[in-house]
């Protein structure tokens, strides 16, 4: 039996960085529940039936534009937009992009309020404005523990360790701070256009990381353990569906304890 609280099917979501290791988990959950997916990505690679890539760099608005209006030709206005595209730094950036806050490059800083920040903005504003002149629909911006809280430096003492230099940089937790703002303020802007925006703000990820990150991360965590890419399904397919018509401008957090200590 289908039920009717969660049901998606017919419906149509698109999936910003649908390619990375969240988001193709969305896109394949979202499939499996009978959604049509756009995913709007700067990378490409295989997508399940029933999803459709566009390469779109999601920084860039008449990209985003003429893609919604491909997808709104071939299979309607979106009902479900999930903000899900965003930059870190990844393990083998340059050092200055992770060394001491004092010296962080301006320019990485720009980069990445560019594309959590505007990004998600301008994907709201194309997408999100298309599904208040439909008058309905559920955004879900991604954010982080690192932007509900500061990044514990602790946990990287490894690299230092090592001899290397490692200072989780500021950009990615300001910028993702900068969410919870853009979700409150278009949750309360759209009320009544039938628009529910919230955030859903995710623990690490289980990504087979350096043991001695698992270790001290799993004791930072009360649930013991990173978060597995497939528990965050459940919070995107609640925030998408009928189950959470009363929900807007909330913060639905998955993180294993990790903001109740
Ligand atoms: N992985 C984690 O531990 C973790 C923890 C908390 C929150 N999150 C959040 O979850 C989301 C997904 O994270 P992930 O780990 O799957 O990342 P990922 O790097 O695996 O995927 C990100 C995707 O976004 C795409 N992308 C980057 N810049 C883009 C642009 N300008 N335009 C279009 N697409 C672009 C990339 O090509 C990639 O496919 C992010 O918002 C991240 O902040 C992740």
């Amino acid at each position: 039996m289908r039920d009717p609280l969660f049901d998606l099917g017919g419906r149509v979501a698109v999936v910003t960085g649908g390619m990375g290791q969240l988001g193709s988990v969305y896109v394949a959950g979202l499939v499996e529940r009978g959604m049509r997916v756009a995913i709007l990505d700067t990378a490409s690679g295989d997508v399940p039936d029933g999803a459709r890539a566009f390469a779109v760099d999601i920084t860039d608005r008449a990209a985003i534009e003429a893609a919604t209006r491909e997808v709104g030709a071939e299979w309607g206005v979106p009902h479900v937009l999930v903000n899900n595209a965003a930059l870190d730094s990844p393990p083998d950036a340059p050092a200055a992009e992770v060394g001491p806050f004092e010296s962080y490059p301006e320019s990485s800083f720009d980069e990445v309020m560019d594309v959590n920040v505007k990004g998600s903005f301008l994907c709201c504003q194309v997408v999100g404005g298309a599904m208040a002149q439909a008058g309905r629909g559920s955004i879900v911006n991604v954010s982080s523990v690192y932007g509900l809280l500061s990044p514990v430096q602790e946990l990287y003492s490894f690299r230092r360790e090592r001899g290397e230099t490692f200072v989780k940089p500021v950009a990615y937790s300001v910028s993702k701070s900068a969410i919870f703002n853009l979700t409150r303020y278009l949750a309360t802007y759209w009320a009544r256009d039938g628009v529910r925006v919230n955030t859903l703000t995710l623990a690490g990820v289980f990504n087979d990381q350096p043991p001695e990150f698992l270790d001290a991360y799993s004791a930072r965590i009360p649930m013991g353990r990173m978060l597995d890419a497939k528990e965050a399904l459940g919070a995107v397919v609640f925030l998408a569906s009928d189950a959470s018509s009363y929900v807007t401008g909330s913060n639905v957090v998955v993180d294993g304890g990790w903001s109740a200590w």
